[in-house]
C-alpha cells in the first residue's frame, strides 16, 4: 500500500498502460484486457490488471498535470517494480496534425520547473524509450492509423494565454498534452521505459475538436498500439 494507490505489492503488472482518466482506465480494462480485476479506488483514481493475449498489463489513471502523474509513476517505479509505463491520452494537435491522428512522443518539452529540482538547474531532456517507441510506429503503420512521431511538450497550463503554444510550433512540436514530460523524465531517474502515444482531441491551431462518439474509436486505435508496443518493445 502507498499513499495514493491502495494494492498489495504484486497486484500491479510490471507493465502498465497510464490514461489521465480513471475512467478511460476502466474501459480500457473492460474493452480491452481479459479477466481484469480492480486494484484501486484511493481518490477514484482507478486501476486494474488484467492480461492481453496472454500477457500480464495493468491500467492506472493519472489525474491530469505533471504534479499528479508524478505521484502515481513515482509510487508505481518505487513501491510496485513497474518496468514500462506507456501513458495514453489525448493532446492538442499543432502543425499538420489533423484531429483522431496518433502522435508517438520522441521527446516531451515542458514549461514545469519540476526537473530543474531534480538536477539542480540543468535543462534535462526527456525522451521515450527507443524500444517502446519503435514498437509503437511499428504497430501504428501496421494498424493503417494515421499517425506522426516526434515532440511534443506537456505544459502547465490548459487555458494559457501567452504565446506558449506558438513557440512550440515554431519548434515542430506536434502536440500538447499536460503529463509525459513527467513520466519521462521519472522513469529516466530510476531507470525504467517510457512511452507517451496520444490522440488529437482538439486542434490548437484551427480549433476543431473530437465529436464524442469518434473518441471511443479512436480510443481504440491509441490503446491497440500502446498494447503492443508493450508486448513487443
Ligand atoms: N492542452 C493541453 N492538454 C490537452 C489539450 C490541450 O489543448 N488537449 C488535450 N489535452
Amino acid at each position: 500500500m502507498t499513499v495514493h494507490i491502495g494494492a498489495n505489492k504484486g497486484d500491479i503488472a510490471e507493465t502498465i498502460l497510464l490514461p489521465g482518466d480513471p475512467l478511460r482506465a476502466k474501459w480500457v480494462a473492460e474493452n480491452m484486457l481479459e479477466g481484469a480485476v480492480q486494484y484501486n479506488s484511493v481518490r477514484n483514481m482507478f486501476g486494474y490488471t488484467g492480461t492481453y493475449k496472454g500477457n500480464r498489463v495493468s491500467v492506472q489513471g493519472t489525474g491530469m498535470g505533471i504534479p499528479s502523474i508524478s505521484i502515481y509513476v513515482t509510487e508505481l517505479f518505487k513501491d510496485f517494480d513497474v518496468q514500462t509505463a506507456i501513458r495514453i491520452g489525448t493532446c492538442g494537435g499543432l502543425g499538420k496534425t489533423q484531429l483522431r491522428d496518433v502522435i508517438i512522443g520522441m521527446a516531451a518539452s515542458t514549461d514545469s520547473g519540476t526537473n530543474r529540482r531534480a538536477t539542480g538547474g540543468l535543462d534535462f531532456a526527456p525522451i521515450a524509450n527507443y524500444d517502446l517507441l519503435k514498437a509503437a510506429v511499428d504497430a501504428a503503420a501496421a494498424h493503417g492509423v494515421t499517425y506522426h512521431v516526434g515532440g511534443i511538450a506537456s505544459m502547465d497550463l490548459f487555458y494559457d494565454d501567452s504565446n506558449a503554444l506558438d513557440v512550440l510550433e515554431a519548434h515542430g512540436v506536434l502536440g500538447v498534452e499536460m503529463e509525459a514530460n513527467a513520466l519521462y523524465s521519472i522513469a529516466a531517474r530510476k531507470q525504467r521505459r517510457a512511452l507517451a502515444v496520444l490522440t488529437v482531441s482538439d486542434h490548437i491551431i484551427t480549433h476543431e475538436s473530437m465529436p464524442s462518439e469518434q473518441r471511443e474509436k479512436s480510443l481504440n486505435a491509441m490503446v491497440e498500439i500502446a498494447l503492443s508496443a508493450a508486448l513487443n518493445g
